[in-house]
């Protein structure tokens, strides 16, 4: 039975991408399935319901909800403190805050497999308060559900998250930027993503 239903989930899935059909599955559409697919989140997907930490272990914020009704810029890095995370992929963001305020998004996000401690004394070292929230992935379950997980056990210590930009839209991506060999800082970078608002 669970075989026949992987089985179906998986040619749904295939046909979709493949056709460009949008099947409803199980009465949703547009959900994103990685942990039967292993495929990466795409543009039309809806968010996975997913507790991120803010500040502290105390502090969870589902990021689905979070996104609920507003525009959202998410991006993730490879690792709060890094040299490419702290030299240019968080700075831009936090530069570009009014620019991105302009463009009509509510709130934006990074997120990283660290955490949630790290994660606000990175955000204190960077001026990001009141700009970029600094939510932490701390167990990887966002980096898995969008399977935008990348081993870096051998520079990190663990499997972290890929480089990416994303718009979220009520809680549907819109615009999604994953760096080709998921660490590089290209197409994730804010000024990139400002010109697909
Ligand atoms: C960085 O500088 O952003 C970085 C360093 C090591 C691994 C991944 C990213």
């Amino acid at each position: 039975m669970a075989l026949g239903i992987k089985r179906s989930a998986i040619l749904c899935k295939v046909l979709e991408s493949r056709l460009g059909l949008n099947f409803t599955l199980f009465g949703r559409k547009n959900l994103h399935f990685p942990s039967i697919f292993n495929m990466p989140i795409k543009c039309g997907d809806k968010l996975p319901s997913v507790d991120l930490y803010e500040n502290t272990p105390a502090t969870k914020v589902n990021i689905a909800e979070m996104t609920a009704g507003k525009k959202v810029i998410i991006f993730g890095v490879p690792g709060a403190f890094t040299p490419g995370c702290s030299k240019s992929h968080l700075p831009g963001y936090v530069s570009d805050f009014e620019k991105f305020k302009s463009k009509g998004i509510d709130e934006i996000v990074c997120v990283s497999v660290n955490d949630p401690f790290v994660m606000a004394a990175w955000g204190k070292d960077q001026n990001a308060d009141g700009k970029v929230r600094m939510l932490a992935d701390t167990n990887g379950a966002f980096a898995k559900a969008t399977d935008l997980e990348k081993d870096l056990s051998e520079t990190l210590g663990s499997v972290r998250c890929q480089r990416f930009s994303m718009m979220v839209e009520d809680g549907v991506v819109k615009a999604l930027n994953v760096e080709p060999d998921g660490t590089g800082l290209t197409c994730s970078l804010s000024n990139n993503i400002l010109t697909q608002l």
